[in-house]
């Protein structure tokens, strides 16, 4: 670790984002009844241009009636390329209640977009007299955004959480693939005339952890488009997971309880990291600084890996 200490990221579940068009609020009341520790309702690609109005009274009114119980309540906002994205700011903070907590911001390419936002929401906050200070989550989604990535994960004090969009970022980066997210046909490689599958979005993930561990902010991965695919949206979440990620994103509801299976880490995971927390407190007792746990190494660095299990663990109230 540097002179300069890691800050924290925020001390909430993100295991499951769960998103629903702003264009169908008869799905409000079954996203609030979910178990996803986050609701995302979406202005911007699940919505069509047309009715950007209608969704943005939708949610208005939503934020307002529905129960949404201990839920961190966010709304994806349009893209700041497009036409939509002041308006839609302004109306939710200015006309919405105080229950929202979030916003969204996709297809962040610079700190600067950001800046943008938060200059807006300050504003308005201000003017409305509004006392919830409200939170910013962005999405990287381009490959400006992962070439900047680490200045937009320091570009806010507002920004809590930073979520990878394969789709677009695909797009964007002019992959060869139009599924969303998991495993592709023609990322292999081929040893002995057999194929091995390998992970396009593994870079990706890494910086985007890394960045936000930098500078205190969560690390999400977004969707996984085949939503019949359990095994493969699993395989996909746990490759998250192990490399430092929160929680992902459900664009049906039959995703939220393996996102929850996921990132919770399990009760074997957190036995096994009590356990080494206990022999190296042996250890220290007896002046050593590593031991001998399961036949394998356990030395200082497993302190802190194993407390990262249990703390999150319980975070989530395990
Ligand atoms: N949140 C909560 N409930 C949802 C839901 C969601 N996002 N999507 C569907 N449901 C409900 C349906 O209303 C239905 O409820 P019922 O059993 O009471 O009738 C049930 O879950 C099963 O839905 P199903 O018929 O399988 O799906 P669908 O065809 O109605 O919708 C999608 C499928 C993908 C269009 C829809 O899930 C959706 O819009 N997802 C979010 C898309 C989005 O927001 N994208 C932006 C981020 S990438
Ligand atoms: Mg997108």
């Amino acid at each position: 670790m540097s002179f300069r200490l890691q800050p924290a990221a925020p001390a909430r579940p993100n295991r499951c984002q769960l998103f629903g068009p702003g264009s169908r609020p008869a799905i409000f009341e079954k996203m609030a009844g979910s178990a996803a520790d986050v609701i995302n309702l979406d202005l911007e690609d699940s919505v069509a241009p047309d009715d950007k109005p209608e969704a943005r009274k939708n949610i208005i009114q939503a934020i307002g009636d529905i129960d949404w119980g201990t839920k961190h309540l966010s709304v994806r906002i349009n893209g700041l390329d497009t036409p939509y994205w002041y308006r839609d700011v302004v109306d939710l903070l200015e006309q919405a209640g105080e229950r929202i907590d979030q916003i969204m911001i996709p297809k962040v390419g610079c700190a600067a977009d950001v800046y943008a936002v938060d200059a807006l929401v300050t504003a308005i906050e201000v003017a409305k007299g509004r006392k919830k200070r409200i939170a910013l989550e962005v999405i990287i989604e381009s490959a400006a955004g992962i070439a900047h990535v680490e200045e937009i994960a320091a570009s806010s004090p507002r920004l809590q959480a930073m979520s990878l969009g394969a789709a677009d970022f695909a797009a964007s980066m002019g992959m060869q693939t139009t599924g969303i997210g998991g495993t592709q046909e023609n990322y292999y490689m081929v040893r002995e005339g057999q194929k091995h599958w390998s992970d396009p979005w593994h870079w990706a993930q890494a910086a985007i952890v890394a960045a936000c561990r930098t500078h205190g902010v969560l690390p999400v991965d977004g969707p996984f488009g085949d939503f019949s695919d359990d095994e493969g949206f699993l395989a996909q979440a746990r490759r998250s997971a192990t490399l430092g990620m929160v929680g992902k994103w459900a664009i049906h509801p039959k995703q939220v309880a393996l996102c929850n299976e996921v990132f919770t880490p399990s009760e074997a995971q957190v036995t096994e990291a009590r356990e080494i927390l206990a022999a190296m407190e042996e250890a220290k007792k007896a002046g050593a600084g590593a031991t001998v746990y399961k036949g394998r190494l356990v030395d200082i660095a497993s302190i802190k890996q194993a407390e990262v299990i249990v703390r999150q663990f319980e975070m989530i109230g395990g």
